[in-house]
């Protein structure tokens, strides 16, 4: 619920002239502005508004209303997300958002990562010495000269500090920088996030930086590095380049989604410029949504055959969420959009995306084009594979149309058909409905599935969660072990954080409560984590022994993080500073293992 008075605020804030400026030309009368009305087609000005008042009208198409009904009108947003939206482009912290939130202000995070973005352009267009130069050279034999680099501010990180000094000088704290994942925190120093990386910067609908996506120059691993999740940066609702790809959204009716910031930026660059990415993850119902309000056609665009299905798998469960036609493009000969572009030129692209076929479409050709049906085992094997996709939309009305559409092509019984996908357990593990997806379709190091000791630490994470939630009053006591901790999933970090930040006296449900306000999915992540032996009738030592096994797996993680580095080349003088840093964690990896095994000492002879 947002408060009375936190709408009046907005509405204080919110300059109508700027705002409205944004898509009309005004011109002043007396107290008001006058210009041609931004709601429908006309050539003389009969839309007119009150700065004083913010109300507005249009004597032309009989609209009329307050600067929430404007942004309603223009953004295509409910009332709720109009004053969300215009609290945040006023830099304004809602109630309903701010009661968990700790930290630094937004507005800070945002001018701190700009910063950075400066510099990191600076680096790249002015540079000097090797870094700079190798960073030109990259972005220019990709097709990105200097025009393109500025037009995107495209940028060089060198690391070794480089940006954690600017950011100090300019006057940003350490709680800014790890606030908006600029910098980590190695062993109680802080230390660039980015090192040697060409920084693709990425903004949120308002244009202000919120992240980066940061590419090596040469094959090493991870090829994009990008900022974790923070309270301004959320992959599962941001996407790269909607902010400019908005009006030529709206304008056109048509988004295009790619896989890649390069492809991206080609695209635009050669005139395509209602094309967005996704920040490297699957796309979520918020992506979805966010381009449905201006987006009748939403077409996929994916590299190669494998990409393409999976995604288009993912998709599926989208077809009955929103009132936008969804359908896809898989370009031939495996190639990207930036190469497909490149090599073929705009009209052979445009003439790609003329032919893009509705999701479903492409879906059943896909797999029952190729498959070899002739025997009826195979046949029955394409149908429970083809109903487990199809089970999302087991309530759906568009039911009765793909089963019959199934049921036609397998030569099976409607009834039968429905009845399956009914009883189908979905295509990948349940989920929830409107949870984003969790798992990535891209490689994406940082976002893969789990490594076995990964899933272990997320295990014990989600158990620190639930014992945490159970006893929110006991966890203040171990404030201090929370900070050097590397989470094996973002998301337990929010949540964490979330219950820490809890006032004295907070019972459990409510725990639960602030924790969905940071993650969505907080309950069902805190509930994974209950039921093992740390509901014990003594809540510190059991969080001491969570904590203890918590920061052991992430040290051993850092620890092989750092091998790996050593592994790649490295200069003498860095190898010789990781080794450093190698060595004191192993001595904190040594002092938890045996605190743990102490622990468990007591508990079995107990
Ligand atoms: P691609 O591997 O297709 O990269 O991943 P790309 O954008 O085409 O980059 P180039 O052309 O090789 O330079 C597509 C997207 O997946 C995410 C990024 O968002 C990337 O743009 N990704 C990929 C990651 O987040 N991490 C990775 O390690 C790789
Ligand atoms: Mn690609």
């Amino acid at each position: 619920m947002i408060s009375d008075e936190d709408k009046e605020r907005v509405r204080q804030s919110t300059d109508m002239a700027a705002l409205v400026g944004e898509t009309v030309v005004l011109r002043q009368r007396g107290s008001e502005f006058w210009g041609c009305c931004p709601f429908h087609n006309e050539k003389s000005a009969s839309f007119h508004f009150n700065p004083a008042t913010g109300f507005w009208k249009c004597f032309g198409c009989g609209k009329s209303g307050d600067v929430f009904a404007y942004v309603m009108e223009r953004e295509h947003l409910d009332f709720p997300d109009a004053i969300r939206y215009l609290a945040d482009r006023a830099g304004i912290e809602l109630q309903e958002s701010s009661s968990v939130q700790r930290g630094p202000k937004r507005g800070r995070l945002n001018e701190c990562l700009s910063a950075a973005e400066e510099r990191f352009s600076t680096m790249l267009m002015r540079g000097k010495g090797p870094g700079p130069e190798s960073a030109r050279r990259y972005l220019a034999s990709r097709g990105f000269g200097g025009d393109v680099c500025r037009r995107w501010k495209l940028g060089y990180a060198p690391g070794r500090g480089d940006v954690v000094r600017t950011l100090s000088d300019k006057g940003f704290t350490r709680a800014e920088m790890l606030g908006c994942d600029i910098a980590v925190d190695r062993s109680g120093r802080l230390q660039d996030r980015f090192y040697e990386r060409v920084m693709f910067p990425i903004h949120d609908e308002q244009g202000r930086c919120i992240g980066f996506g940061g590419r090596v120059m040469g094959d090493a691993k991870p090829k994009y590095l990008n900022t974790a999740e923070t309270s301004i940066f959320h992959k599962s609702k941001h996407m790269f380049a909607f902010d400019r790809a908005k009006e030529h959204i709206a304008a056109t009716g048509t988004a295009v989604v790619v896989e890649g910031y390069t492809d991206v930026i080609a695209l635009h660059e050669a005139g395509f410029k209602n094309v967005v990415a996704t920040l490297g993850t699957a796309l979520s119902l918020d992506h979805v949504k966010t381009l449905s309000r201006f987006a009748k056609t939403i077409i996929f665009m994916f590299d190669g055959d494998a990409a393409g299905q999976k995604a288009a798998d993912n998709a599926i469960q989208y077809l009955d969420k929103t009132e936008a036609l969804l359908s896809c493009v898989v370009l031939p000969d495996d190639l990207d959009p930036a190469d497909f572009v490149s090599e073929r030129g705009p009209e052979a692209l445009k003439a790609q995306l003329d032919g893009a076929r509705p999701l479903m479409d492409f879906v059943f050709e896909s797999r029952l084009g190729r498959a070899d049906l002739g025997s009826h085992g195979r046949r029955v094997a394409m149908l429970d594979e083809m109903c487990a996709l199809l089970s999302p939309l087991k309530t759906s009305v568009l039911l009765d149309e793909y089963a019959t559409r199934l049921a036609d092509a397998l030569g099976v019984d409607v009834s039968e058909v429905k009845r399956r996908i009914k009883s189908a357990a979905p295509a990948r593990q349940a989920r929830e409905q409107d949870v984003p997806p969790e798992d990535d379709y891209v490689p994406i190091p940082d976002e893969m599935p789990l490594s076995s000791e990964e899933a272990q630490q997320v295990s014990v994470e989600r158990e620190l969660l639930a014992l945490m939630t159970a006893h929110p009053e006991s966890t203040r006591a171990f404030a201090d072990r929370f900070a050097p901790i590397e989470w094996a999933d973002a998301r337990d970090q929010a949540i964490a954080w979330a219950i820490l930040a809890l006032p004295d006296g907070t019972g459990a449900a409510d725990a639960v409560r602030a924790a969905e306000g940071v993650v969505p999915d907080a309950g069902r992540l805190i509930a994974s984590g209950q039921g093992m032996e740390s509901s014990s009738d003594e809540p510190e030592k059991a969080m001491e022994f969570l904590l203890d096994n918590v920061e052991y797996h992430s040290v051993r993680r850092k620890i092989r993080t750092i091998r790996a580095r050593l592994n790649a080349q490295v200069t003498s003088e860095e190898a010789t500073a990781l080794f450093r840093e190698a060595t004191e964690l192993q001595k904190r990896a040594n002092q938890l293992g045996d605190s743990i095994a102490s622990m468990v000492e007591v508990t079995k002879n107990g």
